[in-house]
């Protein structure tokens, strides 16, 4: 018999109560209790760590499938990159008589585990669970599909007011430093630019401000209406505030920036991240079961996989060639259209 400790770590992602539901009804269901681990890693480094932890039975979990953001809490918790820290995790997981513990997070908070390694001899389970979409060897993250729809949402809204005025807008789309949200969102939102570390390196800030200019002067020669940029965060130096107010005193082009922020990482989660959480859940038990370790759950062509914790955080996930691909045609269509 094991005791599986749980925890959510990092950004919030909608699905991640799915997959703790998930967890704990396939633990049940082979007789194994799950100990909830509350606010990431702090739950485990917490000197009080017996209040930060919790039995989670049936009950608790029955009606949270739906529910955005966690009923774990997260954070980020500096003291797991620092060995007392380490020692204090280590330490609360033996007090618990935990066998193994299954963290829903991204890359830093399985780069956590990664460290935790060493102190604490117990099996570690990964489930990707991120709006970014940027762990390695699995097709989405938990989340990411959510993330794109409340984008795709929120830029249809922009659209009425932009065709409205005729106006230009910037919108700025979190993914850290991957364009997994931009793309799809800007493709779905048909975007007449989307600007991400893929197709518009900010090399030459001066080079790369003068090209938008140009194109944007283009575009609007041939067609009247509005236009809409998406950008993806940490690209351009102070992003599309700053942007905006560059084009418009070097270009004498206005435009609107709007940052959707954190509204991204909110709200309940989409069919396709119930569904994503549930089998990650479920087959992160079965890892734990088979005595697997230091392994991330991964689905591949609609395949569940395991990956060796290393490998998932390697960002060597690219963003397609085929949607860039998409993208850049679509854009030299719309660029040319008359209207
Ligand atoms: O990793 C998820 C994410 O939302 C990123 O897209 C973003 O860069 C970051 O977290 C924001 O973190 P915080 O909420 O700590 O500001």
């Amino acid at each position: 018999m094991k005791r599986i400790g749980i925890l959510t770590s990092g950004g919030d992602a909608p699905g991640m109560n799915a997959a703790i539901r998930a967890v704990v009804l396939a633990a049940h269901h082979h007789h194994i209790e799950v100990i909830g681990f509350y606010h990431g890693f702090n739950g485990l480094v917490c000197e009080e760590h017996i209040a930060m932890a919790e039995s989670l039975t049936l009950v608790k979990v029955n009606s949270i499938i739906h529910l955005g953001g966690t009923i774990l809490k997260s954070a980020r918790c500096q003291l797991m990159h620092e060995e007392k820290g380490l020692k204090l995790a280590a330490n609360t997981l033996n007090a618990h008589n935990i066998d193994a513990l299954v963290v829903i997070g991204g890359d830093g908070s399985f780069s956590g585990l990664l460290a935790l390694k060493q102190y604490w001899p117990g099996q570690m389970i990964g489930i990707p669970g991120t709006i970014d979409n940027d762990l390695d060897g699995t097709d989405y993250t938990i989340g990411f599909a959510t993330a794109v729809n409340t984008g795709i949402e929120a830029i249809d809204k922009i659209r009425d007011t932009a065709d409205a005025f005729e106006r230009i807008f910037i919108v700025e789309l979190m993914g850290r430093h991957s364009g997994h949200i931009t793309f799809n969102v800007g493709i779905a939102c048909a975007a007449e630019q989307v600007l991400s570390f893929e197709n518009f390196p900010v090399d030459d800030q001066q080079v790369r401000l003068l090209q938008l200019a140009n194109e944007i002067k283009t575009a609007q020669k041939n067609r009247h209406g509005s236009y809409i940029i998406v950008i993806a965060e940490n690209l351009w130096p102070g992003g599309a505030f700053e942007l905006a107010k560059q084009l418009n005193k070097q270009a004498d082009i206005e435009c609107t920036a709007c940052l959707l922020g954190h509204i991204q990482r909110g709200g309940s989660p989409i069919a396709k991240d119930r569904i994503l959480a549930t089998k990650m859940g479920v087959a992160a038990v079965q890892a734990i079961i088979s005595g697997e370790t230091n392994v991330m759950v991964a689905e591949k062509n609609n395949a569940m996989h395991l990956i060796v914790l290393d490998e998932a955080i390697k960002h060597q996930k690219l963003v397609s060639k085929q949607l860039i691909d998409a993208q850049q045609n679509i854009l030299a269509l719309t660029a040319q259209t008359q209207c």
